[in-house]
């Protein structure tokens, strides 16, 4: 099928690489000159494991482009995705500004046959309707435009383009945003149009039927067919829900540390309980990224905008907030005084196989450790590899884990990339002013860390 993906991110590039992929022809837009330039050099501007192969495959097999010309790109599709940011402002809800403008585009370059137009963003609930309003507005506009030139006819009804507006939410994880888009646990389609419904099927249909899973012998991914409001509610939810999760695994390790149980033992015996689940009960320094903290906030301000407070949300957010800076109290309770201690960071992504510093613990820690007067390093492998600086202020960012250890009163584990299990530990403590270890995410081996010369502290245990 003719594909087109406007926006270019950890969502768009993604959709687009795979789509590309199994064989549909896709061109993707973003209005970052830059970015396109470097897609088409065939070079992933995000990092994202597996997405720089993908991407070259595609490209040779000439399914895959990129552009920045919406027009092309409307006019070649027969799908249009809207894969653009959607991101928090101040007051916690969703800034859906470049939505509206790509919506707008859209319409003033639809034109000819039947078109599917899908919400892949994430959009406050109700959007399916504005954003067809959108469109609308975009093709009298352009119809107005033609006509002010001596160049067309007012738009009627009959003239107006064909088209539908899908929402299909996405649920992929950063870090593994390849693997979870070729293995998805269900697609979720929002709408009334039944063509279009079946159109969006026959996109995903070799997803469906695993033809690109890991394990091709699972049955096919359930598809849920919604109204609109429910496939954008349930994308909200599901966040929601996951974020919840871990605030309350994560009120139950400070309880363990209080009372002296172990954290790690406790979610084990819970996760057994298969109406619990043993995924997503990794407690540690909280949640971040572009996703969780920005729709736990938008679903809590669409609730707002009903009459409804939201207590279960707003206690999550309030956990999460807590629980970011529970590094902090835990180097107070070793060091005491912060002031003119050095501190290191082992990580500063918001998780481990990104290159995503959006919302990031990392960024609290930095700031509140800064303002108690400690000197703050890291070191993050992708940021190292890639010579990043993401505009951090506060830290000095080092380019190995030995030069961070040099001189540090204490190291906090932020994100648990792999490769930090196997540092050299017992080089790093001898380096260290103070070997302590704060680790933030329970994910060091805590005998070889205190072999290695540590004082160790994990989190609610
Ligand atoms: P992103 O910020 O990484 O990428 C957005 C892209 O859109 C950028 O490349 C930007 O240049 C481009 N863009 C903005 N305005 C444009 C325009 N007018 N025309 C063309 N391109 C334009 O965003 P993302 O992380 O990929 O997220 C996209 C959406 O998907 C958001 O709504 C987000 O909530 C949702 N989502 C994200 C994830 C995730 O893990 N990142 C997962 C699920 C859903
Ligand atoms: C999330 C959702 O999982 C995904 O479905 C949605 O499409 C986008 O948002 P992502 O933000 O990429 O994905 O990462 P995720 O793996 O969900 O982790 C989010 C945050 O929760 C990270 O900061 C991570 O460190 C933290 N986390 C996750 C925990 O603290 N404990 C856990 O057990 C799991």
């Amino acid at each position: 099928m003719r594909v087109c993906v406007i926006g270019t991110g950890y969502v768009g590039l993604v959709t687009g690489a795979c789509l590309a992929h199994i064989g549909h022809h896709v061109i993707c837009v973003d209005n970052n000159e830059e970015k396109v330039k470097l897609m088409k050099a065939g070079q992933s501007p995000i990092f994202e494991p597996g997405l720089s192969e993908i991407m070259a495959g595609a490209m040779q097999a000439g399914t895959l482009e990129f552009t920045t010309d919406i027009g092309g790109g409307v006019a070649h599709g027969e799908i249009l995705f809207i894969a653009v940011g959607t991101p928090p402002l101040p007051t916690g809800e969703s800034d859906t500004r470049y939505v509206e403008a790509v919506a707008r585009s859209i319409g003033a370059h639809l034109d000819g046959g039947y078109k599917v137009i899908v919400n892949k963003s994430t959009v406050p609930i109700g959007s399916g309707d504005w954003v067809r309003m959108i469109v609308l507005d975009g093709i009298v506009e352009r119809q107005k435009v033609l006509v002010g030139a001596g160049g067309g006819e007012v738009t009627t009804l009959e003239s107006v383009p064909a088209f539908d507006v899908v929402s299909n939410p996405e649920f992929l994880r950063e870090g593994c945003a390849v693997y979870d888009t070729f293995n998805p646990d269900r697609i979720v389609l929002g709408g009334s149009s039944s063509k279009a419904i079946a159109m969006m099927q026959e996109l995903y249909a070799p997803i469906i039927e695993r033809q690109y899973a890991e394990d091709k012998s699972l049955p096919p991914v359930p598809v849920l067919a919604t109204d609109i409001s429910s496939a954008e509610m349930i994308k909200y939810a599901a966040n929601a829900f996951l974020a919840t999760k871990i605030s309350f695994i994560n009120e139950v390790a400070n309880i363990c540390d209080r009372v002296g149980a172990d954290v790690t033992q406790v979610a084990k015996g819970i996760g057994l309980d298969s109406r619990i689940g043993n995924k997503f009960l990794q407690a540690g320094i909280g949640w971040g990224g572009s996703c969780f903290p920005k729709d736990v906030s938008a679903l809590i301000h669409t609730a707002d905008d009903y009459g409804y407070d939201t207590h279960l949300l707003k206690a999550a957010v309030s956990v999460n907030q807590r629980q970011r800076l529970i590094a902090v109290e835990k180097l107070q309770q070793v060091l005491k005084i912060l002031k003119g201690k050095t501190v290191g960071l082992l990580g500063l992504t918001f998780k481990p196989d990104t290159d995503d510093m959006r919302d990031a613990p990392a960024l609290n820690l930095i700031e509140h450790l800064n303002r108690l007067g400690a000197k703050v390093k890291a070191y993050d492998p992708i940021v190292a590899q890639s010579g990043m600086r993401h505009g951090l202020t506060g830290v000095l960012v080092e380019t190995d884990p030995e030069r961070l250890a040099d001189g540090c009163d204490a190291l906090v584990l932020v994100t648990d990339w792999q490769q930090f299990r196997n540092l050299d530990y017992n080089k790093m403590a001898s380096l260290m002013t103070n070997p302590v270890m704060i680790d933030g995410r329970n994910y060091l081996d805590r005998e070889a860390l205190q072999q290695a010369g540590f004082y160790y502290v994990g989190v609610g245990r």
